[in-house]
């Protein structure tokens, strides 16, 4: 029995957040007769490193992008194996691919659904691979234990590339995410800017890193040209230049950089929202004891991409898919991050994993909803969608 109706129109799970500044500065580069990389690509990139306390920036046309330059420019064994999360989006596993390694699944934390470093520890110590890097993955912008993942990355000579595409805006221990000093060049870290994320260039991704790490993956963002076409066509311009090595066409666009520069501006603000509705929610969603709020460990600060709610299963009598079925009929959209990659069909049949090689990972997969998280949600739509899983719950409460 419902105690709810539901709400008139559809609430999306995602959506970006544009203004009129965004809009203005995008048409003020339409207006400019320069689309490509150039001047805004140059401002965006110092913002950016600026604003993530980082020795350099470059930036790509996206978060995969900047995980394959990463790991290119770290020069990472091609044949060896790197260390991930299954609890992840696939192209953190294809990159790996894509370099000519393995994808080497280590199981996740049940509190932050982040890579487990004991786990990590353990497959290290065991020894039985020829090991490349580590590639965690901030998980819905909550950062994972960073101290202790760089310190064996130190230990066993891995170059530590961090999947920060959710985490724009997080600080583990007081230090935002993707700050890397000069001295650092055994560490990179690669966001995303497609459109739904904290902050948006349309797609789009950064990488940051040391200044060396960041020159390095310069040329391979552009054909592996030795100068770009800002470079040789701007005034004072030469039209020479030379390929250093085959390339991919990484770069990022002109129109792209005003969008991100606009959204820079206003991350702050942006990011107490997500912080405010993460509140709302937990706030709400205390008394439920059908469901599980995420929880933030106390030295994190984070980025609140999603917000992962986990129903209590055994006390419900409906699955998570018909659990999410039931809040699209009441008009609520949510999602689920993310199916684990080793029960996808390329991973599972080329490297014969089994269902229960990640224990923790397939558990909580199958009790995951990510809810609604994004600054233009007002206090209302929060209240929906609590309303809404209230009423979800009543339905398909098992009675002990
Ligand atoms: C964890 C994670 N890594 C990487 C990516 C890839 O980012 P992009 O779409 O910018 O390539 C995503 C995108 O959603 C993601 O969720």
């Amino acid at each position: 029995m419902s105690i709810m109706t539901s709400r008139d129109s559809f609430l999306r799970f995602a959506q970006p957040t544009i203004d009129e500044s965004d809009v203005e500065e995008v048409v003020a580069v339409l207006r400019s007769g320069w689309l490509t990389s150039g001047p805004q690509i140059q401002g965006f990139e110092k913002e950016f490193a600026a604003e993530a306390n980082a020795a350099a920036a470059l930036a790509v046309s996206s978060g995969t992008a900047a995980m394959h330059l990463a790991l290119t420019a770290m020069r990472v064994a091609a044949g060896s194996a790197v260390i991930t999360t299954p609890l992840t989006f696939c192209s953190t596993a294809h990159v790996i691919e894509q370099v000519g390694c393995r994808p080497f699944f280590v199981d996740v934390e049940p509190e932050t659904l982040n890579l487990d470093p004991f786990e990590i520890r353990k497959v290290l110590e065991a020894g039985r691979q020829d090991f490349g890097a580590i590639l965690p993955v901030h998980y819905g912008g909550h950062p994972c234990e960073l101290d202790e993942i760089l310190d064996l990355g130190r230990r066993y000579n891995l170059p530590v590339v961090e999947d920060a595409a959710h985490a724009f805006g997080a600080a583990f221990r007081g230090t935002p995410i993707g700050e890397i000093g000069e001295t650092d060049q055994s560490r990179a870290a690669c966001f995303s800017l497609y459109a739904t994320k904290n902050i948006t260039s349309g797609e789009g991704g950064v990488l940051t890193g040391a200044e060396s790490v960041i020159e390095e993956a310069r040329p391979w963002s552009l054909h592996g040209m030795s100068r770009d076409s800002w470079q040789r066509y701007g005034p004072r311009g030469s039209w020479e230049y030379e390929v250093l090595m085959p390339g991919f066409k990484y770069n990022m666009s002109d129109i792209q950089a005003a969008l991100g520069r606009a959204q820079l501006r206003r991350w702050h603000s942006m990011q107490q929202r997500r912080t405010e509705i993460a509140s709302r929610y937990s706030q709400m969603l205390v008394d439920i004891e059908e469901v599980e709020a995420p929880e933030t460990r106390k030295y994190v600060t984070p980025a609140w991409h999603l917000y992962p709610l986990r129903l209590r299963l055994e006390s419900l009598t409906i699955n998570r898919a018909q659990f999410i079925e039931e809040l699209r009929l009441l008009n609520i959209g949510t999602s689920v991050h993310f199916i684990p990659l080793h029960l996808q069909p390329y991973y599972r049949d080329r490297y014969q994993y089994a269902r229960g090689d990640f224990p923790v990972a397939v558990a909580q997969f199958d009790r995951l909803i990510s809810l609604p998280i994004y600054p233009r949600m007002t206090d209302g739509d929060v209240d929906d969608v609590v309303s809404a899983i209230r009423a979800v719950i009543a339905r398909n409460r098992r009675h002990q």
